[in-house]
């Protein structure tokens, strides 16, 4: 781990924060986001009772503003000389009624998705330069699939199928992006998806669902085997629930929704 630079979206609470402080005990430099400096001081602190010698750096960006996004991957360029492995954890859920982002657009879909996709295009030279490296999209086994007729759900919001559209658009966006950099002949770079354990105790599965089923570490176990497993060195493409390789709906495996996702995320992101 010594070397390596991670960057984990969303580590300022759940299942970020614990994977966070895994990879920071085991020596790696790790870059620590969320929106609120002050929560992201406490989680540094913690870690670093723990681990005195932990390599940290903190980056502030609230994910529903491309602008901040924007701003995150710059100050990512600047502090970080390497990235070997990009987590895009940060999530939002629960939004009984339909919020907008600060730029116009359905929020979980804003947050959950566009965000990382963003992220992940501008910090890909960053990634491309500190290969083998590894990108890791925390989605969900919950999905419902993208009507590009109405992505903003402008039509009938329901605060389920506006999370669960935003995770399988996450899905859609790591094949297309693997086959994409497998096309330019790019086999240095993995990047996969995973439902990391079906309802977490976070404060997320408490907004969406109330009870939790299973604790944060056996999401970070399998997020933490995405990040750092031998076993998965060559691994991408690929959508995982927990360890398991698992089949996400069918809307992931079309072609012509993926590409079609893309140029609207592309689109989207241009404002
Ligand atoms: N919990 C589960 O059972 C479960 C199951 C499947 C998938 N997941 C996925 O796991 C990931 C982590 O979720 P979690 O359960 O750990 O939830 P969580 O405890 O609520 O953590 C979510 C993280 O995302 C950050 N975040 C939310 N909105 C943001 C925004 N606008 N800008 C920047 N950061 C933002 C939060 O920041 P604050 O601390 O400021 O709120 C927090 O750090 C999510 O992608 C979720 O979809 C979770």
């Amino acid at each position: 781990m010594g070397e390596r630079t991670i960057l984990i979206t969303g580590a300022s609470d759940g299942l970020g924060r614990l994977v966070a402080r895994r990879l920071s005990i085991a020596g790696a430099t790790v870059i620590l986001h969320g929106r609120d400096r002050g929560k992201l001081g406490e989680v540094a602190k913690d870690i670093e009772r723990e681990s005195p010698n932990a390599r940290l750096l903190i980056a502030v960006a609230d994910l529903s503003s491309l602008a901040q996004v924007r701003r995150l991957a710059a100050d990512i360029h600047e502090s970080a000389d390497r990235l070997d492995v990009l987590v895009n954890n940060a999530g939002v859920a629960g939004l009984v009624d339909r919020q907008l982002s600060a730029d116009g657009y359905e929020l979980h879909f804003a947050v959950n998705y566009l965000a990382g996709f963003l992220l992940t295009s501008l910090l890909l030279p960053l990634v491309q330069r500190s290969a083998p490296a590894r990108i890791v999209n925390v989605s969900s086994k919950g999905q419902h699939q993208i009507d590009f007729t109405d992505v903003m759900l402008e039509r009938d919001y329901d605060q389920l199928r506006a999370y669960r559209q935003s995770k399988l658009a996450q899905i859609l966006f790591t094949f297309e992006l693997h086959e994409r950099l497998r096309r330019r002949g790019d086999a240095r770079i993995t990047i996969n998806a995973i439902h990391p354990a079906t309802l977490m105790d976070t404060k997320l599965v408490k907004a969406l669902w109330g009870a939790p089923l299973t604790s944060i570490e056996d999401g970070a176990e399998a997020v933490l085997r995405l990040i750092d497993s031998a076993a998965v060195a060559g691994t991408s493409g690929r959508y995982f629930e927990g360890f398991s390789e698992a089949t996400a709906l069918p809307q992931a495996y079309n072609r012509e929704d993926r590409f079609r996702l893309w140029q609207l995320s592309e689109e989207l992101v241009k404002c």
